[in-house]
């Protein structure tokens, strides 16, 4: 068993990373006796509610099964989870644990956060994104039909229990989502190395993703400066991911978006050939697909309409070297120029 410690202005709480879920009612028991709303999504119900049930059967349990995709992290299964936990009696004592991946986690974190104003949430990420990104750092939210994640709260897990075996039933879409995530740590911190995005074994790569996170999100808990920089790749991916109707995973639109940011940097710094073969070579060590089929007008338009666009410039995070990042807030013309 492996277990990281993370500080959050309310709580400090445990990353605990073991291979099956034999250890979870140990680690629940030390910290919460009240009852327990279990969320999860038709894909997870299946696959682990029957580990799960076994390892907390000195609590009362009741769980909701909720459709499994995006569509899910709405207000309407917000309130159905808050109705269901007054409809419950659940108390302030009480508490929800989310089993899934980052829609059913971002989703019941932020139930947890406003029932009551607060009661006890816990989680079991089951997608490698959410072991190494949505399970830590606090952010909770559902999505409007407006945008995503527009409306939720900063609410630190009281326990994030990761059973590493849960992510071998993973299809091949979402281990490649996973891994963009995976290969943008390395870009920000020397703690993940090629070598380990390469062969690394995955409990340890988990781990290693999760010290690089733990740093910027205890020094920037509200997403205030540093933690801007996890956002590396993501203003170019989320455009193409827009523009391809989601054709791409989340993590996949991730990498091709650093691998345009790498371009860029190297124009906007004049790095050497050698530099930018280093830096692709990193990227390129997962095999991504990275091509974009958009014109740079297309990928301008939506980058535009993104919230970090502000009067005619956007706020780029660009790679001076590797775990060397910085923010620079980029006209849009000079943009459209090093694209
Ligand atoms: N809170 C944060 O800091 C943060 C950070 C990054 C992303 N997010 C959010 O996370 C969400 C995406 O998370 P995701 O990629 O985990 O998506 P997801 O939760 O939709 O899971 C992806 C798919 O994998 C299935 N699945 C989950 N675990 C499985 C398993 N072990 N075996 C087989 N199938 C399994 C799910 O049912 C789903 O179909 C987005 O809503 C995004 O906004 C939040």
């Amino acid at each position: 068993m492996k277990v990281l410690s993370v500080k959050a202005s309310k709580r400090e709480y445990e990353i605990v990373l073991e291979k099956d879920f034999s250890r979870l009612s140990e680690k629940v028991e030390k910290l919460f006796h009240g009852k327990l709303l279990i969320v999860y999504d038709q894909n997870t119900h299946p696959l682990f509610s029957s580990d799960v049930k076994r390892q907390l059967a000195n609590y009362e349990l009741l769980e909701v099964i909720l459709p499994a995709g995006e569509d899910t992290k709405n207000i309407e299964n917000y309130v159905r989870l808050l109705s269901f936990l007054a409809e419950n009696n659940f108390t302030r004592g009480d508490g929800v644990l989310a089993v899934g991946g980052g829609v059913i986690g971002d989703l019941c974190g932020f139930v947890a956060s406003t029932y009551m104003r607060g009661i006890t949430y816990l989680a079991c990420p089951t997608t490698l994104l959410s072991c190494v990104d949505s399970s830590i750092g606090g952010k909770t939210a559902v999505n409007l039909a407006e945008g995503k994640n527009l409306v939720g709260a900063f609410y630190a897990p009281s326990l994030v229990y990761i059973a590493t075996s849960s992510l071998e039933s993973l299809s091949q879409r979402e281990i490649e989502c996973g891994l963009g995530e995976v290969v943008k740590y390395a870009f920000l911190d020397k703690g993940v190395t090629l070598e380990d995005v390469k062969n690394g074994e995955v409990e340890d790569l988990i781990l290693k993703c999760l010290e690089v996170k733990k740093k910027y999100v205890e020094n920037d808990e509200f997403d205030r400066g540093e933690r801007a920089k996890l956002n590396l790749g993501h203003t170019i991916g989320h455009a193409v991911e827009s523009l391809s109707g989601y054709a791409f995973s989340h993590g996949l639109c991730v990498a091709k978006g650093i691998d345009k940011i790498i371009d860029i940097s190297c124009k906007f710094y004049g790095h050497s050939e050698e530099k930018k073969k280093e830096l692709k070579a990193l990227l390129n060590c997962k095999d991504f697909d990275l091509s974009i089929d958009f014109s740079k007008q297309e990928l301008l338009s939506k980058i535009k309409i993104d919230k970090k666009a502000e009067s005619g410039a956007v706020s780029l995070i660009l790679i001076k070297d590797i775990a060397n990042i910085e923010v620079v807030k980029m006209p849009l013309e000079k943009l459209m120029e090093l694209m």
